[in-house]
């Protein structure tokens, strides 16, 4: 019903009528004036006057309506501790491939390596809930899958050349603009469900807590609608999912990377590495030629540019 109101309603510049709406919708001129009143405590700005009702602007909703045909696979919270938690205790109750947790700020947001993620209003903050094919050994490939996925859409939504450091950092000229948290559980030697938590600085101003983040309002000097962002990069991982190349993952992420060929810092629980990124192979790890020229294979930590 919120989907079909707002339909009528952002179609025209003009007032329309508590009467029109009931006789196209369906319903009681009552219940029309209850789903008002009801988007406007979510924050839709609609006037309501003796002519009727208003729709004056606002596109950047996050709620499930606003999804069209995915609609049934959106949860949104205004605020909520993680995505990630919510996303793991739907996946453990069966909640379908693609199911995807959103919310407007998280107040114990969880970056890699036990680090906390600032998740002030503004920004993107979701978890994707996918359900590949795979065998658990595998699974890193589909983190591959959505770096590049959500590069392209950041790309093609902004024309900004945002580009990957390993692992599966988006940065621009050096600044982080988004990261992602993965996080899988199998069932015997297959994926049962992977998920994908990405925090991205939209609107958000990250700068001051995080000298080295910048969002995408600071790099274009306008906001940037969230929605449409998300649904790009929705529609991405849809399809690079509905046939995934895992072959060409990593290939593929490689094209987006900024990391291969820079001498590099990687700092993992235990060490720090040193040398230079010489190429991510085949399983995911960074192969890195240490000062005294032999190679090491690093399958997780810090990367730092140097
Ligand atoms: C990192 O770069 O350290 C990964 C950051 C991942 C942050 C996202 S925000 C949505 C999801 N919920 C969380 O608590 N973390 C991830």
């Amino acid at each position: 019903m919120k989907a079909r109101l707002l339909q009528y309603l952002r179609a025209t510049d003009t007032y329309l009528s508590g009467e029109e709406l009931s006789v196209e919708l369906g319903v009681s001129r009552v219940t029309v004036w209850k789903h008002i009143q009801a988007l406007q405590e979510l924050g839709y700005d609609i006037q309501a006057g003796p002519k009727g009702y208003l729709y004056r602007g606002g596109n950047d909703f996050l709620y499930p309506w606003e999804f069209g045909e995915r609609e049934s696979l959106i949860h949104h919270f205004p605020s909520i501790g993680s995505t990630m938690e919510k996303a793991r205790e739907l996946g453990r109750t069966g909640a379908p491939d693609q199911t995807l947790v959103i919310s407007e700020k998280q107040t114990k947001g969880r970056g890699r390596m036990d680090r906390v993620w600032a998740s002030a209003k503004g920004g993107l903050y979701f978890t994707l809930l996918l359900r590949p094919l795979l065998p658990a050994v595998s699974g890193f490939l589909v983190n591959f899958i959505t770096s590049v996925a959500l590069t392209r859409a950041i790309r093609e939504e902004t024309g900004i050349e945002a580009q990957v450091k390993w692992p599966n950092d988006i940065l621009v000229d050096e600044k982080k603009l988004s990261g992602m948290l993965s996080e899988m559980e199998t069932r015997g030697e297959m994926v049962s469900f992977i998920c994908i938590g990405i925090g991205l600085n939209v609107n958000n101003d990250p700068q001051h807590r995080e000298p080295g983040a910048v969002s995408l309002k600071k790099l274009l000097g306008h906001e940037v609608n969230r929605r449409q962002l998300l649904l790009r990069f929705l529609d991405n991982i849809s399809e690079s999912m509905a046939n995934p190349d895992y072959d060409n993952a990593v290939a593929n992420w490689k094209q987006y990377t900024m990391t291969i060929g820079r001498q590099v810092r990687i700092v993992t629980t235990q060490n720090t590495h040193y040398g230079k990124a010489l190429d991510v192979d085949e399983t995911g790890a960074l192969l890195l030629e240490q000062p005294d020229h032999t190679v090491k294979k690093v399958y997780y930590g810090d990367c730092f540019h140097n």
